[in-house]
């Protein structure tokens, strides 16, 4: 007996059967493209980041870690549109970054707060376009309760401490509702207890808001903690060395077992990356007394480059 194949009854002759129309693909929250960076100095440094491509999906939580002067605060400079590539391009949705712009709000490590204002003008501040005042006061209050800060509301920011005033800075950032969040070092300055506290808390905020973040950090462990993917960052030029997704459940903490397992495999990467540093600035050195042009051999000319903060 033959095998007959019959067509499909269409159903619902209102639709085509067959293959749908290709939809197009949907463009990553942020990506670079190729980028590279010059800044004209008189040493004639190396790239600050030489053909950097990278693609950052919305949601996702990604951290970048490198030694001191590998590109970092440039690579999320350039995201955020507060500098622009010499070579190559950066996208947001598909859309190139020509500026700064209120979908991506940054924190440094320094809450940059007016001081004249108390924690909840401050985080209204970021709420400006909101005409009504009541309605403004409720939401920057809800956004200082998100970071469980709702006691000092009206504590000025020298009556608090540097973690309740990055904290502030949290909320003003998350204030602008921004799509991104880019975060340079923000715990670099604070005590070890108080960026574990905080580190629990930015992933609670992320797990319940699912913001793109962009983390940038010394802190192996701080980037294991809260990253879906570490970027691993080498110098001179700056560029990607290695890309390490994190797979371990949430909620993580600091101090699991799995946690340092995943760090210790990103320092091993990056103490080769440190070591050559080290090894390029000795020889400078060398090279520099051999012309006379610096008889002091004790002068530390990158005091951070054998470093990388109390993660290392
Ligand atoms: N405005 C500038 N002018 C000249 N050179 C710069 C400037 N900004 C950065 N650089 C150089 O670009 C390189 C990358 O600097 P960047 O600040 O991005 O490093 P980083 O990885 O953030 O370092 P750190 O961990 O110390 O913050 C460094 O060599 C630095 O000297
Ligand atoms: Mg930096």
């Amino acid at each position: 007996m033959g095998l007959f194949i019959t067509k499909p009854k269409n159903e619902f002759p209102e639709t085509r059967i067959g293959t749908l129309p290709a939809r197009p693909p949907i463009p990553a929250k942020i990506s670079l493209e190729n980028v590279s960076v010059r800044f004209d100095t008189r040493q004639g440094q190396p790239a600050a980041l030489e053909n950097v491509s990278l693609s950052i999906q919305a949601g996702e939580f990604v951290c970048l870690v490198g030694p001191s002067g590998c590109g970092k605060s440039t690579l999320l400079n350039i995201m955020a549109g507060l500098l622009a590539a010499d070579e190559g391009q950066a996208f947001k949705d598909g859309a190139p970054i020509t500026k700064a712009g209120p979908d991506r709000a940054v924190i440094f490590q320094e809450a940059a707060l007016f001081p004249w204002l108390t924690a909840v003008q401050n985080v209204e501040f970021a709420l400006k376009t909101v005409r009504n005042r009541k309605v403004r006061r409720e939401r920057a209050l809800e956004q200082l309760q998100m970071v469980h800060l709702s006691r000092f509301a009206h504590s000025y920011p020298h009556e608090l401490s540097g973690g309740m005033r990055q904290r502030v800075a949290i909320a003003r950032a998350l204030a602008l509702d921004p799509d991104v969040l880019l975060m340079d070092e923000p715990f670099a300055a604070l005590d070890a207890q108080t960026r574990d506290l905080l580190i629990e808390e930015v992933q609670r905020i992320w797990l319940e808001t699912r913001k793109t973040v962009v983390f940038v950090t010394h802190n192996v462990l701080e980037a294991v903690t809260l990253g879906d993917r570490v970027i691993c960052m080498g110098a001179r030029p700056g560029c990607i060395k290695q890309e390490l997704n994190i797979t371990l459940e949430r909620p993580r903490a600091v101090e699991d077992p799995d946690t340092a397992r995943f760090a210790q495999r990103i320092l091993a990467n990056l103490k080769d990356e440190i070591a050559k540093i080290v090894r390029e600035e000795s020889d400078y050195v060398e090279a520099e007394r051999a012309r006379g042009r610096d008889g002091d051999p004790n002068r530390v000319l990158y005091p951070n480059a054998g470093t990388m903060g109390d993660g290392i």
